[in-house]
């Protein structure tokens, strides 16, 4: 089982970015944190993060196409991001929007996501525990 897990623009900076917002823990611990638990279930984990959408785009053309799902937090990508979507909506894999934040208790322009009509699921306002989250169920959804 292929799974691959996107981090889109500023999320690099968590743990020194707006902690009182996204929380104190780093991406690195995230993404370990996911390889650990993918690992125990037999499971490959490939992440990515960029600053730059056509990066997260040709990351998907590479590898989307046999992967048997995706976790995702385009980050302000989310709100605005149509050549991500598209590249998203090609794939056959459920996809999981993430946010570390609850989106829908912030600024208006957050309450909009391009991404959340061609995703399965989205977990927002649950911390890191949310990538997690999203993990356990692809585990779940593949062995049903
Ligand atoms: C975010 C929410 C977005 O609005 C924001 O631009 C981010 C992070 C979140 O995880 O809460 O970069 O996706």
């Amino acid at each position: 089982m292929k799974i691959l897990v996107i981090h889109g623009p500023n999320l690099n900076m968590l743990g020194r970015r707006e902690p009182e917002v996204y929380g104190r823990t780093t991406l690195d611990e995230i993404d370990a944190a996911l390889r650990k638990r993918a690992t125990a279930a037999g499971a490959t984990i490939l992440t990515v993060q960029s600053n730059h959408e056509g990066a997260l785009i040709d990351f998907l053309h590479a590898e989307g196409w046999d992967a048997d799902g995706v976790i995702i937090n385009p980050g302000a990508l989310t709100h605005y991001g149509l050549a991500l979507r598209d590249a998203l909506a090609m794939l056959k894999a459920p996809i999981i929007e993430v946010h570390l934040s609850n989106v829908y208790r912030r600024e208006p322009f957050r309450h909009t996501s391009v991404v959340a009509p061609v995703a399965t699921g989205q977990i927002a306002g649950l911390g890191w525990r949310g990538y997690l989250l999203a993990l356990e169920w692809l585990l779940e959804e593949k062995r049903a």
